[in-house]
């Protein structure tokens, strides 16, 4: 029975493999992006596959703390240094919050070739997050779903892990968020901030999440403004004794233009650095094939890049170049990250897709954008920022 499941998964992972290195190599042009220790890491991430999504998540973070992923330098592209507020980014190409929620292996992604990665969501207290099974891989529609509910180890263990690889540089940035049944969700923000402020390299609060009841309430005007006016105050304390860090919003896809608008001239008002647009959705597009399609939780991958791009342009076009925008949803390829782009976003983030292709999508991401950029004429990637904002 076990040499039955090794042969299955192996023969698995090869066809998959083979199946990605044609695909590739046809899309790249036969470019040598895909050295043959890279189908070593493909092959991983396919068998990983196999096996249920939070087991194979667990299996690659612990082949990454191991030193076994990819590694890409990610400033071998000149066209894709660029400056995103204030931050000096190897390339365009971040890992988004989620993958790495305790900050057990920024460095090994950093490896891998982001040009940055934001660890997180962190809450104060360690918290289960909701029962099992709660991440569902929808493979027809290169989709997930996840209600894991801010599943963490708290912000104990993760300051330590931060501040232990802090001598090693990289843009490495903290997500924060609130427990589920704090009494003072705000506060948890503002503790959080202060708490990783040293040695992160920029802030995220994280007021999207689907998957915390009432937390996307923060979006409203009200309470934004208390959340942002209370961690402006404590951000300036901070600023006077550690020095500036950017602070960074991240929301939702699901906002209607008046939200939209409304979140546009409040995080200008209090000088946030960047907005992360997006999280998940709760939305079910149609087209959706996959068994688990109606599970509930938040929906990310392929069906969100339209859903979130859309939004990107509306906050764009609001923002009119006020603040940068860091594009989330559905980032897969050279091309969806141009797109992101030309859409207003100054870098984008990443995480479903790496769930179907493994860490070294992030080098034919860069290698492809790098591409894109030249055959465009684009001299860097700040020249296409919102170049098709209308
Ligand atoms: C399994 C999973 C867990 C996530 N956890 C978080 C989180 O803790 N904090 C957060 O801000 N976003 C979280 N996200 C959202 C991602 O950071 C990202 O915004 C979203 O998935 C869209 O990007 P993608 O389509 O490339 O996945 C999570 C996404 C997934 C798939």
């Amino acid at each position: 029975m076990k040499a039955y499941f090794l042969h299955a998964l192996v023969e698995n992972a090869l066809g998959e493999t083979i199946r990605l290195c044609s695909l590739r190599k046809h899309a790249t042009g036969g470019s040598k992006i895909t050295p043959r220790r890279m189908f070593m890491h493909d092959i991983a991430a396919q068998a990983l596959r196999l096996f249920d999504p939070e087991t194979a998540h667990r299996a690659a973070l612990s082949g990454l703390k191991l030193g076994l992923g990819p590694r890409t330098r990610s400033d071998r592209w000149t066209r894709l240094k660029t400056k995103v507020a204030g931050l000096d980014l190897p390339n365009p190409i971040g890992l988004a919050a989620g993958f790495d929620k305790n900050c057990e292996a920024p460095d090994a992604m950093l490896a891998a070739g982001f040009g940055f990665v934001e660890c997180g969501t962190v809450t104060p207290r360690p918290q289960e997050g909701n029962p099992r099974p709660r991440i569902f891989r929808l493979a027809p529609d290169r989709a997930v779903i996840n209600r894991l509910g801010f599943n963490n180890e708290g912000l104990d263990a993760f300051v330590d892990r931060l501040d232990g690889r802090a001598h090693r540089g990289g843009v490495v940035g903290v997500n924060v968020g609130a427990n589920k049944d704090s009494d003072d969700r705000i506060g948890d923000f503002v503790l959080c901030m202060g708490r990783v402020w040293r040695h992160a390299s920029y802030v995220t609060a994280n007021i999207s999440s689907p998957n915390t009841p009432g937390l996307r309430r923060l979006q409203e005007r009200g309470a934004l403004e208390e959340l942002l006016g209370r961690l402006r105050e404590a951000r300036s304390a901070l600023v006077a004794a550690h020095g500036g860090r950017p602070l960074f919003l991240k929301v939702a896809p699901d906002l209607d233009e008046s939200a939209i608008g409304t979140i546009a001239e409040l995080v200008v008002r209090y000088e946030l650095d960047a907005l992360i647009v997006s999280n998940t959705t709760i939305e079910r597009p149609e087209h959706l094939t996959a068994d688990d399609r109606e599970e509930s939780g938040g929906l990310s991958g392929q069906p969100l890049f339209q859903i979130s791009t859309r939004v990107l342009r509306l906050f764009a076009q609001a923002l009119e170049g006020k603040l940068p925008l860091i594009g989330a949803g559905g980032v897969d390829s050279g091309a969806t990250a141009l797109a992101k782009i030309k859409a207003g976003a100054s870098a984008v983030q990443l995480y479903s897709a790496l769930v179907y292709e493994g860490p070294g999508l992030v080098a034919r991401i860069a290698q492809e954008l790098d591409a894109l950029l030249g055959a465009e004429g684009f001299s860097g990637v700040g020249e296409a920022v919102g170049a098709e904002t209308v």
